[in-house]
């Protein structure tokens, strides 16, 4: 089985498999979104019917939330949850510091309320996130349908005064009509090439009254668990300063395997 996996699926297996490390009994987990979140929540589901695991699981998608049901994790709400041990999710970027580009899937807003709720945030991805400076990925932000045209004037306006090297934005689509996400709104993606201050962004985007919410998530992220398609594994811990590299067997498992779809 997994010899049908491309060298990235490998890596983004193993980085979801190694940060189950970080989840045990009892605890309340942030589950995130995107493919590579997908395999942490089948790693997860595996432990939690084959070892006993006991977790609540808190989704940051619709999507996500179908996923952990499927598996056998128990889903709560964040409401319910009221705060999280840890949450474990994906980035389309992350930099040095741990700064993340988050959104590609667009549940950049649950994303980011669920990872702000949580004692921990751990990032699992391959190593083809990893930039030296944010903003290659087009950065996504929420916005709210009404107005949007005008939104998305006025935030091109704002960028003006930002240190960024694009100014142009796109609604996200799909097929034909605009992208929707799971609290109705739209995404706009913000060409930029290069942030060079993603704090001074973040807050001056946020500011905008049809914005919602941006992709930028910045002193959130404590850990980045980076995997490589030959089943290498790196820890990096901000916090701790750390850095710890292990390399997982791949070992067959059907159950896990199949029915991936993205
Ligand atoms: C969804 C996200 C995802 O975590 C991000 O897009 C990475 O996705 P993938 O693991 O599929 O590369 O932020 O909104």
């Amino acid at each position: 089985m997994t010899g049908e996996l491309s060298p990235i699926d490998k890596a983004k297996f193993v980085a979801a498999k190694k940060a189950c490390d970080y989840v045990e009994s009892g605890m309340r987990v942030g589950l995130g979104s995107g493919s590579t979140a997908a395999w942490l929540v089948k790693c997860l589901g595996e432990l939690v019917r084959e070892d006993g695991l006991k977790i609540k699981g808190v989704p940051t998608s619709t999507r996500t939330a179908a996923l952990a049901r499927e598996v056998g994790i128990e889903v709560i709400s964040l409401d319910e949850a009221k705060w999280l041990d840890v949450t474990i999710d994906g980035a389309d970027e992350y930099d040095a510091n741990l700064n993340l580009i988050k959104g590609g899937g667009g549940s950049l807003l649950q994303e980011k309320i669920v990872a702000t709720a949580s004692d921990q945030m751990v990032v699992i991805a391959d190593i083809g996130k990893q930039v030296e400076t944010l903003g290659a990925f087009p950065l996504p932000i929420e916005v709210i349908p009404f107005g949007w045209q005008t939104t998305k004037a006025l935030v091109e306006e704002s960028l003006i005064s930002m240190d960024v090297l694009g100014r142009n934005s796109t609604l996200r689509l799909n097929g034909d009509t605009p992208f929707v996400t799971d609290e109705g709104n739209f995404i706009l993606d913000l060409h930029l090439n290069r942030i060079a201050n993603g704090r001074q962004l973040s807050l001056v985007l946020n500011q905008m009254p049809g914005v919602v919410e941006n992709g930028l998530f910045i002193d959130i992220c404590d850990a980045v668990v980076i995997g490589y398609g030959d089943g290498k594994v790196e820890v990096r811990d901000i916090n701790a300063g750390t850095v710890e590299e292990t390399r997982l067997d791949f070992v067959e498992n059907d159950n896990l395997f199949m029915d991936l779809t993205d």
